[in-house]
């Protein structure tokens, strides 16, 4: 229970990824808060599912499409809990389309939801961690931002938005004793992906396996192990860093 007494706070917590991010914290003592502009369901499951002794799972109705609002919302319960400690900024919107294919509105909403926020966000929680000589930024980034991939430019940019950030407020914030890191998942099943390649799903698997070094996919579980690694102590010597957790299949 290293997190016990502290507050976490997941973006897009009732997501695939999310809940399992969530849990994690929980059963490591956090009190969790899950904003998401929808899935008030997924949080009230999970909070009844948690065994005695857990931290607490709360849902924050929230859209970050508005990062302003956001902001303001964050600072409130930031004050509220008495200071967010660990700070996770998971939500995010994939439209696939080519360049040319969508205007300006839609990339900076993809933007706002998927890297502006994550800057909100952490101006909303910094004060009050500044003050705590103590704090956890993660970025969830993605395989994707390798090797680009095709239609996916809004999403990949938000991404590198993403794992810049986590390197200039890393450096920025070490002296605080405040860590950021990023993870950049693989391809890991959710309920979006049987949904999005549908009758194509064997040969996605199997382009995916063929990929990866390791030959079984990944589960929400092991992107929840990595945070969970990232913000304990085992890793205080650890800033600034990326960490894959895509069963190897890019390698830097
Ligand atoms: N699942 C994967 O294979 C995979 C691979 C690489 C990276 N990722 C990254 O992991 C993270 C979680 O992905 P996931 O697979 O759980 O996706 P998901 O779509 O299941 O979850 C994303 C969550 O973000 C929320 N969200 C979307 N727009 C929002 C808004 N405007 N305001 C607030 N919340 C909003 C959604 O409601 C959803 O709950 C994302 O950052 C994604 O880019 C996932």
């Amino acid at each position: 229970m290293e997190h016990k007494g502290r507050t976490a706070l997941v973006t897009g917590a009732t997501g695939g990824l999310g809940v399992a991010e969530s849990k994690g914290l929980a059963l490591a003592g956090a009190n969790v808060l899950m904003l998401d502009v929808k899935g008030r369901e997924a949080a009230e499951a999970l909070a009844g599912e948690l065994p005695e002794g857990a931290g607490a799972v709360r849902f924050v109705g929230c859209d970050l499409a508005d990062p302003e609002a956001a902001q303001d919302l964050v600072r409130l319960l930031d004050a509220e809990v008495g200071g967010i400690d660990i700070l996770v900024n998971n939500a995010a919107i994939n439209p696939l389309k080519p360049v040319d294919g969508y205007d300006l509105a839609e990339w900076r909403k993809v933007q706002d939801v998927n890297a502006t926020s994550a800057v909100a966000l952490a101006q909303a929680v910094v004060p009050s961690m500044k003050k705590k000589g103590w704090g956890q930024i993660i970025q969830i980034c993605s395989v994707t931002l390798n090797g680009g991939w095709s239609d996916f430019t809004s999403y990949v940019s938000s991404k590198g938005t993403l794992l810049a950030l986590t390197r200039s407020l890393a450096r920025e914030l070490g002296q605080f004793g405040i860590r950021v890191n990023a993870v950049s998942p693989g391809a890991i099943p959710t309920a979006l992906e049987k949904e999005v390649w549908a009758d194509q799903l064997e040969t996605y698997v199997k382009f995916l396996v063929d990929h990866q070094a390791l030959k079984y996919r990944g589960s929400p579980e092991d992107i929840a192990e990595a945070i969970l690694f990232l913000v304990s102590d085992k890793a205080r010597f650890i800033t600034g860093q990326n960490l894959s957790v895509d069963g190897g299949w890019w390698m830097h």
